[in-house]
């Protein structure tokens, strides 16, 4: 795989290495929970073993008489603070150790804390429950699950979006499609295992967790505590993979800092790769019922998407990415609805493009599926159905480069070789097949803040409580920073992941860098306009020059008639030798309480589709080669192409392996990543990274990103469109396609495997 950075081309920021790399390679950049923590005690969950019913009783007495067993906090120790919620900060409001009920298999129930991990995982496994057992409901087609329109019982999902009138629209149509999808349930495995570290000094506690939201797990965490969110700070400096698994604060974090609390002592407790599938959020299980009509020369008169999502018992959690699939192609009439489907499991939760992953596999399944009707090129297909505004409001779109993708994209990939008939490609023993799809992320930014330092020898100091989970937010804040204020990146440090920095917003929905670098932009302005005014200003280096233009190059202040005074003399003029600024960036459409809510860790969202004058999504085209052996079925996908156009990219490096890496995930939707549930016991089976199938570099040979330029001022004055999630949305549709275009087997529901191609 070639592993240059691409050049950058019009709007792009220079491929800088993350300016963490060398931390990351050498071991330096440590996880929370690597951090060094005094007189550390450890924690050990004990979970249950049934998935729905109550515990009569709790036995811990063999689990007490380990030698070096500190406490044991469970069932009834809670009482003293308030229960967990279910929203954007809580992953779900099951709270365990608050009361008796089970809701889920592997549902905590006990956190033993003794002087070494041993003692704590020995006295943890002697722990026993009796239960008052239920018989479970595992998921879809079981005994006992409850079905609800997800609209008005969700806050997560207003609607069921509609325009025109589809069922006379579908009725009439020429040509038809109804099939139907669906996705498995997928967990996350991130290599830093989940943990939490917790101490008390006096009223003071600190948590060290891994967190995408340092500012809202404070204010939660503090809630739950019945403290002041002033006596709490959350530490989460480097994490060792996020995609939302680490963004709402889990029911355990709590539970840590009152044992801390009641044994004197930091507590640490890190959780097992098997005991995260429960205790953590995931990626549910999805169906999908489409149908599409059409006229005989391709245009798309009715779109009908119906979803199904299965949440837990008590939290009506839905991604409803409908709100993208009704958005994507012009369709005349759109009919949506969205079912939530109550099982007894744990809440899931966000999972990398959490509504477009599944929503838009199967679209563009079907859009697939329809071409073929049509007897039509699949990129074509979308193509002549490219809407002027997106169909449900009919606002126009910021900008779109889906087009200019998909031209890129088939240039590079030689789309144009491709044989239209079924099976008609083969290479020996391998059967070649070429599909595409599109890939769509809405663009959204939030309320953020953030302190730059400037010193008289160059040096910047940049801080905003945002997090680096893996994407180089650190690197392209910095960039930011170095360019506004002239200096080398070298020379600019970044503080991030501490909730006593200036607060920054949740790092999910892929707003990090378009909301860190419009409030570093904010700040860094500042900075420049006090520069520039002494500059000029009387005594100044450049005194007299009050009318020319100003810029900062080099460590100087330069006109634009080519005079420059340099940064110290610039400060000397000051008498000062810093200056720091700390801006508050809202984006446009925010509510007066905008910033209020950014302080108590409730950021608001803006952009997407819900901007008064228009919609604003990132684009991305993907096409793919697949091949799959005529005689063992065995499936390979050799090559793939993205083209993406996200607006202003800070740096091509950072973007291109974001959008590498969701693309290699996407072939692991594709073809290996799933949780299998025993339905009897609604457990899940392949918990640990033996059994669950991820892609290896041996499963991806050719795989390339093309940056698509693009310009966009109405997203954010950074002119950035997030891409952390782009780059996995469409992948899987696209190998599907292509899986049929090599063999004629349209398979509906993933993963792809070689016993569906028998
Ligand atoms: Mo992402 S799933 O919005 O952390």
């Amino acid at each position: 795989m070639n592993q240059a950075a691409p050049a950058p081309k019009e709007n792009m920021g220079n491929p800088v290495p993350r300016i963490d790399a060398r931390l990351k390679v050498t071991g330096q950049a440590g996880y929370p929970a690597d951090l060094a923590t005094a007189n550390v005690a450890y924690g050990v969950l004990a979970t249950s073993t049934i998935a729905k019913g109550s515990i009569s009783a709790l036995r811990l007495e063999r689990a007490r008489a380990v030698p070096g067993v500190l406490d044991i906090v469970s069932v009834g120790d809670m009482d003293e603070v308030d229960k967990p919620e279910f929203g954007n900060t809580g992953a779900s409001s099951i709270a365990p150790l608050h009361d008796k009920t089970i809701f889920h298999d592997g549902q905590i129930i006990a956190l033993v804390v003794a002087e070494t991990f041993e003692a704590a995982a020995e006295a943890a496994m002697l722990i026993r429950a009796d239960y008052a057992q239920e018989t479970p409901s595992a998921s879809f087609d079981s005994r006992g699950t409850r079905i609800e329109p997800a609209a008005g019982k969700s806050p997560m999902y207003k609607e069921n979006l509609k325009a025109g009138d589809f069922d006379a629209a579908y009725a009439a149509a020429a040509v038809k499609i109804d099939q139907k999808y669906s996705t498995p349930t997928q967990h996350h495995n991130p290599i830093e295992l989940f943990s939490t570290t917790a101490w008390w000094q006096g009223d003071q506690l600190t948590v060290h967790e891994p967190s995408q939201n340092v500012t809202g797990w404070k204010t939660e965490l503090a809630r739950q505590l019945k403290i002041d969110p002033a006596n709490v700070r959350i530490v989460s400096p480097y994490i060792g993979g996020a995609f939302g698994s680490k963004g709402p604060m889990t029911a355990r974090t709590a539970i840590v800092a009152v044992a801390a609390r009641r044994v004197g002592r930091p507590v640490r407790c890190v959780v097992s790769r098997l005991q995260a599938y429960d205790t953590q959020t995931y990626r549910a299980e999805t169906r999908h019922r489409i149908r599409i009509g059409a006229n005989r020369d391709g245009r798309i008169t009715a779109f009908g998407h119906e979803g199904w999502e299965v949440t837990s018992r008590l939290d009506p959690y839905v991604v409803g990415g409908t709100s993208a699939t009704s958005r994507m192609y012009n369709y005349g009439s759109v009919l949506t609805r969205v079912s939530l489907v109550h099982a007894d499991r744990n809440t899931p939760g966000y999972m990398r493009s959490p509504p477009e992953t599944p929503y838009v596999y199967a679209l563009e399944n079907a859009m697939d599926e329809m071409a073929v009707e049509l007897g039509m090129d699949p990129v074509e297909f979308r193509r002549i159905n490219e809407p002027e505004k997106e169909p449900i409001g009919g606002k126009p779109f910021s900008s779109r480069s889906l087009i200019k993708c998909y031209d890129q994209a088939a240039e590079a990939f030689g789309w144009s070789k491709r044989e239209a008939a079924v099976g008609s490609m083969r290479d020996g023993d391998w059967l070649v097949g070429m599909g595409c799809a599109t890939a769509i992320y809405p663009t959204a930014a939030a309320p953020c803040a953030a302190r730059v330092r400037l010193t008289d020898d160059g040096h910047v100091r940049v801080q905003s409580g945002s997090h680096e989970i893996g994407t180089g937010v650190r690197t392209v804040a910095g960039q930011m920073a170095a360019e506004r204020l002239g200096v080398d990146i070298d020379k600019v440090s970044v503080e991030m992941g501490d909730s006593t920095l200036p607060p920054a917003p949740v790092s999910g929905g892929s707003i990090s860098t378009a909301s860190v670098c419009s409030a570093v932009l904010k700040a860094c302005d500042a900075i420049r306009e006090k520069l520039f005014a002494a500059a000029v200003g009387e005594g100044g280096p450049l005194a007299g020059s009050g009318k020319a233009k100003l810029e900062m190059e080099k460590e100087a202040v330069v006109t634009d008639s080519g005079k420059s005074a340099r940064l110290s003399d610039v400060f000397n003029a000051m008498q000062i030798g810093a200056l720091e600024e700390y801006a508050e960036f809202a984006p446009k459409g925010s509510s007066p309480e905008a910033l209020k809510k950014l302080y108590a860790g409730q950021a608001e969202f803006h952009g997407g589709d819900q901007d008064e004058d228009s919609v604003k999504y990132a684009y991305g085209a993907e096409l793919v080669e697949v091949r799959i052996n005529s005689y063992t079925r065995e499936i390979r996908v050799p090559r793939i192409v993205g083209a993406f156009a996200a607006g202003r990219i800070m740096n091509t490096r950072t973007a291109r392996s974001q959008l590498m890496g969701g693309m290699i995930w996407g072939i692991g939707q594709a073809l290996h990543e799933a949780t299998e549930i025993d339905q009897r016991h609604a457990r899940y089976v392949n918990r640990d990274l033996q059994d669950y199938l991820v892609p290896v570099n041996a499963d991806i040979k050719q795989l390339e990103v093309i940056l698509v330029p693009e310009v966009d001022h109405a997203v954010n004055p950074a002119g950035v469109k997030g891409l952390g999630e782009l780059g996995n949305v469409g992948t899987a549709a696209a190998v599907a396609s292509a899986v049929y275009h090599a063999t004629g087997r349209r398979i509906r529901d993933l993963p792809i495997r070689i016993e569906d191609l028998i």
